[in-house]
């Protein structure tokens, strides 16, 4: 029997939603038939957006939105996107196929999209091929409330009102796609760009912040990125420099079998299932690692680290455009996306914001569009068990379980987990079982409490189930009952391969 010990009255930090943040890229059918139909569209849409993808996401709560990329960010001239749809002018999408892009989405249907889903707006900019210059009047067209060039363009083409953008990207994978940078040459690049990202402070924020702008940061295990950047960043301006940047991004991919290779995204065997879990259980040690490094230029951890690009990447699904990227989705990325959850949660300190890639139709993505059918992937389901957790306080907490895996090299904790308590003083627990063969019996003890009242719903299923337009209901959220409350203990048997949230009212 297991033993999950909870301790309420330590809190550690609040789990920021944004947390809960998603990737939208114009990349394969992420926008175009994911997102965006267009107003003419048969398929039912407000302003072209679809209104099940809406309605989906907002079901999840979704809490904030980065768009436009990815490596499509440091191509794309937001200009081209802007004024009557006909003289939109048209680019190659060279990184995402070669297909044409139209422009026929663009920053005002951007804002459109994040006011219907009722999200923080994250805009990347353009710093690989783009100038000081456009970035800056991109800033000013989206924000500025006065009159000034920008700001008038934005009313001719019919929005009066500046829109609200929490999160500005300074560039995105500036090492590689995004210009191929050295760190101390990005760092004196982001210096400089950061500059003109203007906070015109005309908006309303919640919590009274402005713009927060985001510098890019390593390609998963590149430490020598984040210590270059940052202390370039820092030189000559140590105290200054901490308003500059707000956030350090973070991507990482787990590709079973490699960056070349990566395997598929349903044909796999119970070795490339532990290896998979193996490789999402690796964030702990990158979030580790590069807050360590953080840690030394920002000890107060006002900088937040932004897993801004992160999921399951596999070979794209048999007979589609190798340059759309578009993949299925099983149990299995269940699993990677409550592992990594988990992970953030329990980093909350330093993760303030995380975006899975990419929302629609790419790579692990929570919905599938068909023409006009929509289907639920499974790690959707882990989204909607999740959300409970969005801005709750996360308490300490720990499990006693040993780890699971194949061979030395492919071993992660056999059950992961992390609590939080929300306003009304419920616990939300969210474990998630690796197993494929073994359940998991286990004793909940919460330290001065009493369990009163709990609740639970998991997904679970074949290691290789998944949802289809023709069986789009095989994997979803089920109620779970395989618990007891008995004089105010807790326990329950986790099944194999799932992902699980119990809610918990307790008393004294
Ligand atoms: O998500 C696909 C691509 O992966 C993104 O465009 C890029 O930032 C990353 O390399």
């Amino acid at each position: 029997m297991a033993k999950l010990k909870i301790q309420p009255d330590k809190r550690i930090s609040r789990i920021r939603k944004e947390i809960y943040g998603h990737f939208s890229e114009h990349l394969g059918r992420c926008i175009y038939g994911g997102f965006y139909v267009g107003e003419d569209s048969a398929i039912p849409n407000v302003h072209g957006m679809r209104t099940d993808v809406v309605e989906a996401l907002r079901r999840i709560r979704i809490p904030v939105l980065r768009w436009p990329g990815g490596c499509f960010a440091d191509e794309y001239h937001w200009m081209d996107g802007i004024g009557p749809k006909a003289n939109r002018k048209k680019m190659i999408n060279t990184h995402w196929g070669g297909v044409t892009e139209d422009n026929s989405f663009g920053t005002h249907e951007y804002f459109e999209l994040c006011e219907q889903l009722g999200c923080e707006a994250y805009v990347n900019g353009n710093l690989g091929s783009g100038t000081v210059q456009e970035m800056s009047e991109w800033v000013e067209y989206i924000t500025f409330e006065g009159l000034s060039p920008m700001a008038n363009l934005r009313r001719e083409n019919g929005h009066e009102q500046a829109w609200k953008l929490s999160y500005f990207g300074v560039g995105n994978e500036n090492w590689g796609c995004g210009g191929n940078m050295t760190p101390e040459y990005y760092a004196n690049e982001y210096r400089r760009y950061q500059t003109y990202v203007r906070d015109y402070k005309n908006l309303e924020h919640d919590n009274g912040a402005g713009i927060r702008r985001i510098c890019c940061g390593p390609n998963v295990d590149d430490y020598e990125w984040t210590e270059d950047v940052l202390k370039t960043c820092f030189r000559h301006c140590e105290s200054r420099f901490h308003g500059n940047m707000d956030g350090l991004s973070l991507h990482y991919y787990v590709h079973p079998e490699g960056w070349q290779v990566k395997g598929s995204a349903t044909d796999f065997n119970d070795k490339v299932w532990y290896k998979t879990l193996s490789k999402a259980f690796f964030m702990d040690e990158l979030i580790r690692k590069h807050s360590a490094i953080m840690d030394k230029y920002d000890p107060e951890k006002l900088i937040s680290l932004v897993v801004d690009e992160w999921g399951a990447w596999y070979t794209v699904e048999p007979g589609t455009n190798p340059g759309f990227l578009y993949q299925q989705n099983t149990v299995r990325d269940a699993l990677v996306a409550g592992i990594t959850l988990n992970i953030f949660n329990k980093h909350s300190d330093r993760v303030r914001m995380a975006n899975l890639a990419q929302t629609i139709n790419v790579l692990q993505s929570v919905i599938l569009t068909e023409g006009a059918d929509m289907l639920l992937t499974p790690t959707y389901h882990v989204f909607d068990l999740y959300k409970e957790h969005q801005d709750s306080e996360l308490v300490e907490s720990s499990i006693d379980t040993g780890s699971i895996g194949i061979e030395k090299e492919y071993q992660l904790p056999w059950i992961t987990e992390s609590v939080s308590e929300d306003a009304d003083g419920t616990l939300h627990i969210t474990l998630t079982n690796a197993s494929l063969t073994e359940a998991c019996p286990i004793d909940v003890e919460i330290a001065g409490r009493k369990a009163a009242e709990a609740c639970g719903e998991i997904v679970c299923g074949e290691m290789d189930a998944k949802n289809t337009f023709e069986e789009p209901q095989c994997v979803t959220v089920e109620k779970f009952t395989d618990f007891r409350t008995e004089n105010g203990a807790l326990s329950l048997t986790l099944p194999p391969r799932s992902v699980l949230r119990m809610s918990v009212k307790t008393e004294a």
